[in-house]
């Protein structure tokens, strides 16, 4: 029996940004900032933490960056969350950046990454994330 070829991969989780790599985005070389997709992901992983904690959210740890390929000016990148874990007070989400380049109909896997926010009170103390059948937070 012929194999069958493997399932294109598609994106995990839910689309929380979508936006356009600028020129005022670039490094001196005119290339795109590892540190301006970092900013995205942390803000798209901002969204759905604020989603599921229903409370003021902080960023506590980003590991397991991985740049895969370079974002090019002009470049439609789309940020993708998933939720993996919640603790306490704390979601681990993982963030997925996809690009669409000029001109292009295929996407492309940019980076990847696993960020930890923590849920916080009206002081900036870690509390409790929100679940079902709980007080909802003030
Ligand atoms: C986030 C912050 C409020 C946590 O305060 P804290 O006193 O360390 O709180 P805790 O030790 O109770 O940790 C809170 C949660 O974060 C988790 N955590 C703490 N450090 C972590 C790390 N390095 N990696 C993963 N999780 C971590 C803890 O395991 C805990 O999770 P849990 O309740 O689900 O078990 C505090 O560290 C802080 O304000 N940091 C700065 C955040 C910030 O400014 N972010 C933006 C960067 S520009």
């Amino acid at each position: 029996m012929a194999d069958s070829p493997a399932p294109a991969r598609t994106p995990l989780g839910q689309l929380v940004i979508r936006t356009i790599a600028m020129p005022a985005d670039t490094n001196a070389s005119g290339d795109v900032f590892g540190g301006w997709l970092m900013s995205q992901m942390d803000i798209g992983g901002a969204i759905l933490a604020h989603q599921v904690a229903r409370c003021r959210v902080t960023t506590v740890a980003v590991e397991a960056m991985t740049f895969h390929f370079p974002v090019l000016v002009g470049d439609t990148i789309a940020c993708f969350a998933e939720l993996r874990r919640v603790g306490r007070t704390s979601m681990q989400i993982h963030l997925e950046v996809w690009v669409q380049r000029h001109f292009e109909a295929t996407e492309l896997r940019v980076t990847d990454g696993v960020f930890t926010y923590v849920a916080l009170d009206g002081t900036g103390h870690p509390q409790p994330v929100y679940r079902e059948g709980n007080p909802r937070p003030e």
